[in-house]
């Protein structure tokens, strides 16, 4: 008996159906990628990058984590933006990330959660960082909407102040960071306006 079959199953079918569309599609997509957007988001099932804004495998190279988080010392995300900026020389970097987010909202909590406290620590400092306004909020869920929207703010100006971006432009290379985020009742995205394309 095959493990996860169901899954190999899916797999199969999803593969059949895109080489009856387009015959040479696996065949292209073997041989290089080049794709325009870089994706940082949320690790939520809820919210698969290719998947929401409806584009093929190829077009889109993804990061996620937690919360949509970009820290400055994070190797890992820092090796997917300099791959990005350098190799693939990306021309739009997306942080997205999505109301009712399970790490905003467990940073928003006194209680502990364990290792992950440490990562959601950067979500407290942002918290930190913009007290006045969210301290204003009564509501705890648009408290909470809030400090989505922020985070995402936040992860933004991470993006443009590593020495990968900043060199980019530098250099006149075309680039932009956006920050988006996603409402999961209906499915749409929506632009925060935070878009930054050349330095300071
Ligand atoms: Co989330």
């Amino acid at each position: 008996m095959k493990i996860l079959k169901s899954i190999f199953d899916n797999n199969r079918e999803w593969a059949d159906k895109i080489s009856k569309e387009q015959p040479d599609f696996f065949d292209q997509l073997s041989k290089q990628q080049n794709p325009e957007y870089l994706w940082i988001g949320c690790s939520d099932s809820r919210v698969p990058a290719n998947e929401i804004i409806n584009l093929p495998p190829g077009e889109v190279f993804v990061h996620r984590n937690i919360a949509n988080v970009v820290v400055h010392t994070d190797l890992n995300c820092l090796s997917v933006i300099q791959y990005a900026v350098e190799v693939l020389k990306v021309k739009h970097i997306i942080v997205c990330g999505h109301y009712d987010c399970g790490g905003v909202t467990a940073a928003m909590e006194k209680k502990q959660h364990g290792l992950i406290d440490n990562w959601l620590r950067h979500i407290r400092d942002v918290y930190r960082f913009h007290a006045k306004e969210l301290d204003g909020i009564e509501d705890f869920e648009k408290r909470k909407d809030r400090l989505c929207e922020l985070n995402v703010v936040e992860q933004v100006e991470n993006i443009c102040n590593t020495t990968i971006v900043k060199n980019a432009w530098q250099s006149n290379q075309l680039l932009s960071v956006h920050g988006w985020i996603f409402h999961l009742k209906d499915g749409l995205l929506q632009d925060l306006d935070v878009t930054t394309s050349s330095l300071p």
